[in-house]
């Protein structure tokens, strides 16, 4: 009998819902929320608005996408944390609401899992690569920087950590700086592509152990800016490019800095990425290139795997109902949740 999962993801500003049999992709669709952009950020109130108008819709898509009726559903995974607390309550409830209806298992997932277990997510006639353990998973998102040792599916290690912003803060608040919109680091990345990395220098900040900070760069861009504009008020428009591609090439510096020092000191060459921030093209070419010059296995999650998806969710939740794994009815979402 096959093992059909049902995902939901309603952590922030996306509403998603995928099907997984047997590790494999059936559907995965995500609901994108425009409401923010004029923002200039993600709006709480409003995105779990949006979540609660989306959500009905979107599973049903990804039910009809699979070719899967609701009695043939095992069981539901859903996003318990961590992430906005009205966005995720939408999930939950929607999905403490499908378990009961459908007399089916509730299965409660951490969000940063789900990254660092992207790269299991298999297509049918796409046969990708999947890590062996132990392998180190760079996980690089909105919210989070860490280094993790992944032992296997349900074992995960922290072995470095942001202290202050995570590294999709520092993309988009420096975006935000240069008037650039939300989320910022998708345009960084893309007017990096034409720029010159070396056209200016930015402070790395020294941080003991495999622990990163974004925080300073991003006040150090900022005095940059200031400092230039007071000398010439069109500075931002006249080297946007070289901007995005010298801050961009920095934290990728940084990041790499420090991945290195976990693989000689771990030993592990099995390397992944997963994130909102795994999208970025220069940090994928770089370990990429870094792979070939040290030997690593590198594994980079497709683009639509990175950013926030159900897919995700349901590859963790279905190895969570291979354990029984399950959560009661009585579960609550949480903001704050460690991996
Ligand atoms: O994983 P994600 O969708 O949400 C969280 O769990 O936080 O990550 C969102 C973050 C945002 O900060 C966004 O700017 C960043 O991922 N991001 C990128 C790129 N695409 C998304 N950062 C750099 N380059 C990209 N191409
Ligand atoms: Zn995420």
């Amino acid at each position: 009998m096959n093992i059909n999962i049902l995902g939901i993801e309603s952590s922030c500003d996306d509403t998603s819902a995928a099907v997984i049999q047997d590790e494999y992709l059936l559907s995965n669709v995500i609901a994108n929320q425009e409401v923010h952009f004029s923002y200039g950020g993600v709006v709480p109130e409003l995105a779990s608005r949006a979540h609660q108008q989306n959500i009905i819709p979107v599973v049903e898509r990804a039910l009809v996408k699979a070719g899967i009726g609701k009695s043939e559903i095992s069981a539901i995974a859903f996003t318990r944390g961590p992430g906005l607390l009205g966005s995720l309550l939408v999930g939950t409830s929607f999905a403490k609401g499908f378990a009961l209806a459908n007399n089916i298992p509730l299965i409660e997932i951490n969000h940063l899992q789900g990254h660092v277990l992207a790269p299991f997510i298999r297509e049918k006639q796409k046969e990708n690569p999947v890590p062996s353990f132990p392998f180190l998973s760079l996980l690089i998102s909105g919210g989070h920087s860490q280094i993790i040792v992944v032992k296997n599916h349900y074992d995960f290690k922290v072995i470095g950590n942001t202290i202050d912003d995570a590294v999709g803060e520092a993309f988009d608040k420096c975006a935000k700086i240069m008037g650039l919109g939300y989320p910022g680091g998708p345009v960084i990345d893309k007017l990096a592509k034409t720029g010159n990395p070396n056209a200016f220098a930015f402070a790395k900040p020294r941080v003991a152990d495999l622990n990163y900070s974004f925080s300073g760069l991003k006040t150090s861009f900022l005095y940059f800016l200031r400092d230039n504009i007071a000398k010439n008020k069109n500075f931002i428009e006249e080297n946007k490019a070289d901007l995005c591609a010298a801050l961009q090439h920095t934290i990728i510096e940084i990041l790499i800095g420090k991945l290195i020092k976990a693989v000689k000191q771990t030993g592990i060459k099995e390397i992944a990425i997963g994130g909102g921030v795994a999208a970025n093209s220069g940090i994928r070419e770089k370990i990429t290139q870094l792979g070939k010059k040290y030997h690593w296995n590198v594994y980079l999650p497709e683009f639509r795997f990175t950013t926030d998806n159900a897919a995700m969710i349901a590859i963790v939740g279905y190895y969570k109902y291979l354990k029984k794994d399950f959560a009661r009815q009585d579960i609550a979402p949480m903001a704050r949740f460690e991996i």
